[in-house]
């Protein structure tokens, strides 16, 4: 297999995700149960961790191409998350616009913000679904939701395409409120 460094165009480069205080180790057992491999790339920035880089292709560890980070939330989106949160549960109505929008993005997901990896086979996709409500599902509980979409399903989005999705807030590329989607994706 080719190594990324050796493709010369242009390509999607990066993903930056965020997890919560405290949950460093939880978002690490996340990205292995995805069946990535985790490196640290000792970059801080102006957080108070370093910068994890998560590689989709385990053997091929480019810590700038074809990976998505991963870092503490800062203090200016965790004031933004908390006073959301706090008007969720004082607010009923928004509670409502909240839990709609969940509800969609755990049975609707296509049309929802994600990314997705892509994986060699059909079965490195139940695989890694495996592991994720294995390991995670009991911890977890209603954080996490994974769905699969097979070929046979009546609402499959194409007749070959095996997607998972994985809807879950301990990253996110967005609000924690509203949680982030991971498509798993692969051609059987
Ligand atoms: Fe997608």
């Amino acid at each position: 297999m080719k190594s990324i460094m050796e493709y010369q165009g242009k390509l999607l480069n990066h993903v930056e995700t965020l997890y919560r205080p405290g949950e460093r180790e939880l978002a690490i057992e996340l990205a292995l149960a995805l069946g990535c491999a985790i490196t640290d790339t000792g970059f801080k920035g102006d957080g108070v961790d370093t910068f994890l880089a998560v590689h989709p292709n385990p053997e091929d560890q480019n810590s700038q191409n074809n990976v998505f980070y991963m870092s503490q939330i800062r203090p200016e989106q965790l004031a933004v998350e908390a006073r959301l949160k706090r008007l969720s549960e004082e607010e009923s109505d928004f509670a409502r616009l909240l839990e709609n929008y969940r509800v969609a993005a755990r049975t609707k997901p296509f049309g929802v913000p994600h990314f997705a990896l892509r994986y060699l086979s059909g079965r490195d996709v139940e695989d890694a679904a495996e592991r994720i409500n294995t390991s995670l599902k009991p911890k977890l509980k209603d954080r996490l939701h994974l769905r699969i979409f097979r070929p046979e399903d009546a609402d499959a989005a194409g007749e070959n395409v095996i997607q998972g999705f994985l809807y879950q807030d301990v990253i996110v590329s967005g609000s924690f409120l509203m949680g982030q989607l991971i498509e798993m994706q692969t051609r059987p």
